[in-house]
């Protein structure tokens, strides 16, 4: 059960807050997505009420708006972000207040720099660590995003360079997630792009558009998404609220430096090998061990 709290200042957390099944994790991490379990739904930092107060306190640039009402199927188009984030006539705790009505996602960004939030990223990854890291080796790059969103809401197909554990605290949510390792649906060259410019729209091709493996989360639900496995989202008929817990591993960090590595092969003639989705074989360890130093060798081996 969770200590109901009043101020979030005095906040205390539970080991057990998300509930992840060892030997899932183990077989699956970087490969296959995979339902998970939560207690957050009924957290004071996830109320409403909170995230208002929370909007108050983060720096405009980590309060992002997306078009909500897109149409189902679109792919991603930056000029949703563009105009989304113009939306300034109302406050973000404003708009959080009405989300009902708004035709936007409010993403609050990186809320672990939040002293109260960052504790709970801090509580719930380091509760999380004894079984990831024995696997994945250290973890790195903790980071929270929340999603706030109205009803029949649409993020449209894209990927994302973290480990995520995604968890669903009100209202319905479907996600979406393309098989990481198929090459037809996110090819090679589309994610040496990713890794080298950020550039995280590559359209899926509309034959291979239903190809994916549906998750269906309410309220205590959650799921694993590995690195980079494509993904759209949606809400159903009620306003929705989500978070992400997000870390970069030694297996991540190897793939984001061969893929570098790899950019630069093929821009001197050469046809690199497709990377693993865990970076693991030797040509993979040599590559991302010459764009890390010598001082992270040690580190990228550990699996
Ligand atoms: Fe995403």
């Amino acid at each position: 059960m969770i200590k109901k709290i009043t101020n979030p200042g005095e906040a205390t957390f539970q080991s057990d807050m998300v509930q992840i099944d060892p030997a899932t994790f183990e077989s699956q991490v970087d490969t296959h997505p995979f339902a998970i379990q939560h207690k957050l739904q009924q957290h004071p930092l996830f109320q409403l009420e909170s995230l208002v107060e929370l909007s108050k306190r983060l720096p405009r640039k980590q309060r992002e708006y997306v078009f909500g009402k897109q149409e189902f199927g679109t792919h991603e188009d930056l000029e949703h972000y563009k105009h989304a984030a113009d939306n300034d006539e109302l406050s973000t705790d404003e708009l959080i207040g009405a989300i009902e009505h708004q035709n936007i996602v409010i993403v609050l960004r990186n809320v672990e720099s939040d002293p109260v939030y960052g504790q709970f990223v801090n509580e719930c990854l380091d509760s999380l660590s004894q079984f990831v890291e024995p696997v994945t080796g250290k973890i790195s790059g903790r980071e929270s995003f929340i999603f706030v969103s109205p009803p029949q809401a649409y993020t449209p197909y894209h990927y994302d360079p973290e480990q995520n554990f995604f968890m669903q605290i009100r209202g319905k949510k479907q996600m979406a997630i393309y098989d990481v390792n198929d090459r037809n649906i996110l090819p090679e060259k589309a994610l040496e792009k990713f890794y080298n410019e950020g550039q995280r729209i590559t359209n899926c091709d509309e034959s291979l558009f239903d190809q994916y493996q549906l998750f269906e989360m309410n309220p205590g639900d959650g799921v694993y998404v590995p690195v980079t496995a494509p993904h759209w989202v949606r809400t159903l008929d009620e306003i929705s609220v989500s978070v992400s817990i997000n870390f970069r591993t030694p297996s991540s960090i190897r793939r984001d430096r061969v893929y570098r590595m790899n950019r630069m092969l093929r821009r001197i003639g050469l046809r690199p090998h497709p990377v693993s989705p865990q970076a693991n074989h030797w040509s993979e360890l040599a590559k991302a061990a010459i764009l890390g130093g010598p001082a992270t060798i040690k580190n990228l081996v550990r699996r």
